[in-house]
């Protein structure tokens, strides 16, 4: 690539991991969010702090863009788990993501009869029409498919993740998600990101490890945050070498 590569973290342990394998670090904080820029074995990253939730989120994604013109943006971090044949420390590439809080109800009372309003993309005064779901850049998703053989703390499932600012455990509503739209994991920030990137024109992958999974009473564990940022700097250093 020709530009840096910014990878972004919502809390510490999502971000503590990439700040400090830094060489060079130079901070720069813009509003309330912290950006800092480096050396990672030779490749130039942005690792940004953008505070959980899809406003944040999106506000840190558009301000990061703006003031560093990434060559590409990761959004990486913990999840809680959608399919029930994943675990915590299992990571999701998202191939894909969806706004998981913007529905339209029927009038009867049936969840499965709720669908999707669809919130597009935005580009100067028009509205790209990729659906209600964004995709993933083709090769940042070749480059994370690529890089995963090499990550042993878990599986690896490429697929669809689920955003909005709910933290779900009910059981019910999990597997609703999962069976209905195919999600794999929940965040709060993917989607909120990739609506940004997608409107910008800029690369963009969502990359999540599960922290936690209600369908197997697993409680939310920091450390597989650790585990997720090995994995994006990987990604991202793999990235800029190809691209
Ligand atoms: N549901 C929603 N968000 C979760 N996160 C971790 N687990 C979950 C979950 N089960 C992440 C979000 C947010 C923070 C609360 O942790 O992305 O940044």
């Amino acid at each position: 690539a020709s530009a840096s590569v910014m990878l972004q973290g919502a809390m510490a342990c999502e971000t503590d991991k990439m700040i400090s394998s830094l060489r060079n670090p130079k901070e720069k904080k813009i509003g309330s969010w912290r950006f800092i820029t480096g050396d990672y074995q030779g490749i130039p990253l942005i690792v940004a702090v953008t505070h959980a939730g899809v406003s944040y989120a999106a506000a840190a994604t558009a301000v990061g863009i703006e003031h560093f013109n990434p060559a590409a943006v990761i959004n990486q971090g913990t999840s809680g788990g959608h399919a029930p044949s994943m675990h915590t420390f299992d990571l999701v590439i998202g191939a894909d993501s969806f706004d998981a809080s913007a529905w339209i109800s029927k009038i009867e009372k049936n969840d499965a009869d709720w669908r999707h309003i669809r919130f597009y993309a935005v580009k100067d005064d028009y509205y790209l029409t990729d659906g209600y779901r964004i995709s993933a850049d083709a090769n940042l998703l070749m480059v994370a498919k690529d890089m995963s053989k090499d990550y042993h703390k878990g599986n690896t499932a490429v697929g669809t993740i689920a955003t909005s600012n709910n933290w779900n455990r009910q059981q019910e509503r999990i597997l609703f998600l999962n069976k209905e739209y195919g999600s794999l994991c929940e965040d709060m920030e993917t989607h909120a990101v990739a609506q940004i990137c997608r409107s910008y024109g800029v690369p963009f992958i969502g990359l999540r490890v599960l922290s936690n999974t209600e369908l197997h009473d697993e409680k939310f564990n920091p450390e597989a945050g650790h585990a997720c940022q090995e994995f994006a700097l990987s990604v991202a250093k793999a990235y800029y070498e190809k691209y």
